[in-house]
């Protein structure tokens, strides 16, 4: 079948779907200057995983090679600092005028909810919010803020570099209160996925009639379940990527090209 039948089929189980779940990745927010993981210019190729990917290795990092954690912090926060919602974010949010929407996202960026998508669950945390070392919630920090903390790291990455000025910079981030240490909502390899929204997210899917998958590789457990989850509760599997991905349908390209299409072609203009 061609890539416009499969569109057109696609958007027809879209319009008859009562429920649907948005399952994004790295990959929907690709378009809006925040690099994936794995592809060939992502976050892991820069940043080895042991180093970088849990809370151990970056403790080890800060003590052994402290300027290498504020270029890690550096290319974190500056492109989700300055990124805006691409058409793909904005076509979910517009979908919620004719169907039921619920997005769960990997991705901590919070580019959904600056969308307008009202139902968001972010099953690996979000870079806006602090919390306690056991993950109580401890306070909300602002784009506003986390671009200053952007523009200070950038200062200290081109100056003079020094682990306690890289700690100030982050201090939004940081803290110490009754529940102890203060960490961003960051879920790390070996970590639990966020609560509440990882329980709401399977809730969601299970009921769900219709998921959309867009720019996730699938490889990172237990979210890579969950377009199987909907599978067996007899939903139909949609997935947006320009590499061949596992689906019912799966739509080549990317997110901000075939979400808005897939929207149109499925509800119209109105
Ligand atoms: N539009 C849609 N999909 C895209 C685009 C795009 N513009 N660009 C890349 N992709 C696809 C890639 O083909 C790939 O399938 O997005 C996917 C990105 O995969 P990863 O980089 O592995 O990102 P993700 O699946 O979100 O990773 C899962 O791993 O590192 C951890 O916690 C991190 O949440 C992350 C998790």
């Amino acid at each position: 079948m061609d890539d416009e039948s499969d569109l057109s089929i696609a958007a027809d189980w879209l319009r008859e779907a009562r429920n649907v779940v948005v399952f994004t990745g790295a990959g929907a927010s690709a378009e809006s200057g925040i690099p994936t993981f794995r592809d060939d210019d992502g976050f892991w190729q820069e940043f080895p995983v042991d180093e970088f990917a849990t809370w151990r290795g970056i403790v080890r990092t800060a003590l052994v090679q402290p300027r290498r954690l504020a270029e890690f912090a550096y290319a974190v926060l500056h492109p989700m600092a300055i990124a805006k919602p691409n058409a793909g974010h904005l076509a979910i949010a517009d979908m919620e005028r004719h169907t039921r929407v619920t997005v769960v996202t990997q991705n901590v960026d919070g580019l959904h909810g600056a969308a307008g998508s009202t139902i968001v669950h972010e099953i690996h945390g979000s870079l806006f919010e602090v919390v306690s070392l056991k993950g109580r919630f401890v306070r909300l920090i602002s784009r506003r803020q986390v671009q200053a903390m952007s523009a200070k790291l950038e200062r200290i990455r081109k100056g003079w570099f020094c682990l306690p000025r890289t700690l100030l910079a982050i201090r939004p981030w940081l803290g110490l209160g009754r529940r102890g240490l203060h960490r961003p909502k960051l879920v790390l390899f070996g970590d639990a996925l966020a609560e509440p929204d990882w329980t709401l997210a399977r809730q969601a899917v299970q009921k769900c009639d219709c998921l959309i998958q867009i720019g996730c590789s699938g490889v990172v457990w237990p979210a890579a379940e969950l377009p199987q989850t909907a599978k067996a509760a007899g939903a139909c599997v949609i997935a947006i990527d320009p590499q061949r991905t596992p689906a019912d349908i799966w739509l080549r390209g990317t997110a901000a090209e075939v979400m808005p299409a897939l929207v149109k072609r499925a509800f119209g203009d109105r």
